[in-house]
């Protein structure tokens, strides 16, 4: 059948409309180029959690300090980002592209239930080793834990003495806000972000009382039982404007009540969990299965780990929060609502044991089944001997870095959520009712897109039929 052809001014009538409508919206594809703070003076780096993964960023943030050691695996340090064409040979360093705070400009501080320093703290973890910490054994003495708002309830492998007491939770959240401004003054930075690096609280559902900001003050008044302790450290920084982290899966920000604190007071927030060993290689074998339209009958993840993390997931409240966050990539990656022959019965497990000799050098084993042509079988076997605390310590100096650049720029702080840094992150957040991107090459395209949007460059598309006009 003859398409049917458009009129001359129908044609010119759409066009028009959708100029109006990119007038509109503010947003073409060139990026408008907003303008973004400076990163003057010190930023501060605040973190509910000084163990394996806190102790081994900043050991490892003062030993490139020290320029002895590389920043592996730290996009904001290492990576580029092409601008223009291909033809153009611009890749300068993400850093010198846009304003990020500079290492030397760093200064920690935390919060934990026991009193070790950031060097017992290391030593203890036993993830660096004693030779490196040596020499950045000054510095990291000099960090000691502030008391915790710790509750034995929602982390029950654990318990230490170091804890603040209060006479309810608004009470704990007042200490908390005292704290940040008592280290913003001592420490004399001009601006902070908080990253949460603490354990993995029990697995709890959004409840009637996380649905509004006025609904969860009430209840922190009334000790409510269904506010956990990365809550309230949640709630103290959005209070005093310091955007907030979540490297656990812990439900923290992830609910209407804090969404409305971040945009009210147009603050950062993002999580959650980092994505480091066994998600990432999902999130890179999933995407390749779709491409090539390969079908998955089942994927079986396992790992063996002996650090504290592997002791506090042992217990099934929080192995449930972590599984929960693990779970989630595939579907969304494989999306088997619109693939039913390939992706419409997946048996997908995950498994996490506590074994103490592995320590932090974690062992993750995969079996995937998958099929081809005419469905004839296969299997992948993935076996990934990592450790945990060097794969996210860069990840926690990225999020540091990009969150300080999302509070310094209107245009992003006042979203509330940062969408853009879903690349770290395992169960990425995302706007009510949107599905998020778990692909994580979509996740560095959007994540890169962004800057480019920032400052005005072109959004790279890879079409490309330039090259062969
Ligand atoms: N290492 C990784 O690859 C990775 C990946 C994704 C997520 N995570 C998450 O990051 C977090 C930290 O991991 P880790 O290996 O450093 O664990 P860890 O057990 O070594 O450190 C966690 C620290 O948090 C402290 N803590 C617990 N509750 C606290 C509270 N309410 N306030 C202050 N401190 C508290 C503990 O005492 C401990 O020192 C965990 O939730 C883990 O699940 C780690």
């Amino acid at each position: 059948m003859a398409k049917l052809k458009k009129s001359p001014a129908r044609r010119v009538n759409e066009l028009k409309k959708a100029l109006v409508e990119v007038k509109l919206s503010g947003r073409d594809n060139s990026g408008a180029g907003y303008t973004i703070e400076p990163a003057k003076g010190k930023l501060g780096v605040m973190i509910p959690g000084m163990g394996a993964v806190a102790t081994t960023f900043v050991a490892g943030v003062e030993a490139v300090r020290k320029g002895i050691a590389h920043p592996i695996g730290s996009l904001t340090q290492m990576g580029t980002i092409r601008l223009g064409k291909r033809t153009d040979g611009r890749s300068p360093k993400i850093k010198d592209f846009v304003p990020l705070a500079g290492l030397d400009d760093l200064v920690f501080t935390g919060w934990d239930i026991f009193e070790d320093n950031m060097y017992a703290a290391a030593r203890n973890a036993g993830v660096l080793e004693r030779d490196l910490l040596d020499k950045v054994k000054g510095r990291l003495s000099a960090i000691t834990p502030m008391k915790a708002v710790f509750d034995h309830e929602y982390v029950k492998k654990i318990n230490g003495p170091n804890v603040k007491k209060g006479k309810n939770k608004m009470d704990l959240a007042e200490q908390l806000r005292q704290d940040i401004r008592d280290f913003k003054k001592s420490s004399r930075a001009s601006r902070l972000v908080t990253i949460w690096c603490a354990s993995t609280e029990s697995f709890i559902k959004p409840k009637p009382i996380h649905q509004t900001v006025k609904s969860l003050e009430k209840a922190m008044y009334k000790n409510d039982k269904n506010i956990p302790p990365s809550m309230i450290y949640a709630y103290a920084s959005l209070m005093e404007g310091v955007p907030f982290a979540n490297g656990a899966p812990n439900l923290t920000v992830d609910i209407p009540a804090m969404l409305e604190l971040a945009r009210e007071r147009e603050v950062p927030i993002c999580g959650k969990d980092f994505k480091t060993g066994q998600t990432l290689l999902k999130t890179v074998l999933a995407p390749a299965f779709k491409a090539r339209l390969l079908g998955l009958s089942g994927w079986y993840s396992t790992n063996i780990l002996g650090n504290r993390d592997g002791e506090v997931l042992d217990d099934p409240g929080s192995f449930k929060t972590k599984e929960e966050s693990k779970l989630g990539a595939l579907e969304h990656i494989l999306q088997p609502a619109l693939y039913p022959e390939l992706y419409g019965n997946i048996f997908h497990k995950v498994r996490i044991n506590y074994y103490p000799p592995r320590g932090d050098n974690k062992e993750g084993w995969d079996n995937i089944d998958i099929f081809g042509w005419l469905g004839y079988p296969m299997q992948i076997k993935v076996d990934f001997l990592c450790r945990d605390s060097i794969l996210a310590a860069p990840i926690v100096l990225d999020l540091v870095l990009f969150m300080d650049l999302a509070q310094r720029t209107p245009e992003l702080r006042r979203l509330g959520i940062q969408e853009w840094l879903s690349f770290y992150l395992k169960s990425p957040m995302t706007a009510p009712g949107l599905y998020p991107e778990h692909d994580l090459f979509i996740q560095l395209m959007k994540l890169k897109n962004t800057l480019r949007y920032l400052k005005g460059e072109e959004l790279i598309t890879h079409l490309g039929l330039e090259y062969y006009d």
